[in-house]
């Protein structure tokens, strides 16, 4: 059987290596790991937007007229899979304070263990916008294919996928079931536990955010 590949976008730089390496660590309490991922967040919004297209406008500088380049189109959307995409929201609003937000809430059916939304929150014209969907830890995968069902749904055509960690199982989970949505990704780890958890990731995502645990 041929070996499907991981088609993943790895965003290495040593500063965003070094600051998950921090974030990693057991002894790394909440307010330094959001800081953290804010940081992180900045650095991953930049490369997910390297290819914004621009238009020219004329602008004054103090010394004389030009063409300066802006960003063209619709304002981008930005959708956070709850809760723990909140913390890679805030960083990219950092950096895209224009953005449209939506939000997604699922939780796993613990019959069918598949992915239940209850609740969903969308800007309008979401087919005009680049949306990209933010959840720090891809995991199977099902959630984030879920929540791109959804989008998809609700009529978003141009969709990215930004994570801070993935599992092979969910790139090839998320590959499959959506093969033209680009996942970019600041690390891919070696695998998932027994119960869903990236090893050797960082823990429960969420709880680290807000210190529920
Ligand atoms: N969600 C998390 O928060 N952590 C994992 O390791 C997997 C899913």
């Amino acid at each position: 059987m041929p070996k499907a590949t991981l088609n993943a976008i790895l965003v290495e730089h040593p500063l965003i290596q070094h600051k998950l390496t921090l974030m990693r660590r057991t002894a790394t309490q909440s307010a330094e790991f959001r800081q953290l991922l804010r940081e992180i967040s900045h650095l991953l919004a930049y490369e997910v937007c390297r290819d914004l297209a621009t238009e020219r406008i004329s602008i004054d500088t103090p010394l004389e007229r030009m063409q300066a380049p802006i960003l063209a189109g619709k304002k981008l959307c930005l959708v956070s899979i709850l809760r723990a995409g909140n913390g890679l929201l805030d960083g990219m609003l950092d950096l895209i304070p224009s953005a449209r937000v939506g939000h997604i809430g699922l939780y796993r059916d613990e019959k069918t263990l598949k992915p239940v939304q209850y609740y969903l929150k969308l800007p309008h014209a979401i087919g005009a916008r680049l949306t990209i969907v933010v959840d720090p830890m891809l995991a199977t995968g099902h959630s984030a294919a879920a929540a791109i069902d959804c989008l998809k749904d609700a009529g978003a055509k141009r969709i990215k996928f930004v994570c801070l960690l993935a599992a092979p199982e969910g790139i090839k989970t998320l590959n499959t079931s959506h093969p033209d949505i680009p996942i970019y990704t600041a690390a891919i780890d070696r695998q998932l536990n027994g119960q869903g958890y990236i090893l050797p990731g960082l823990g429960d995502a969420g709880d680290r955010i807000y210190g529920t645990k």
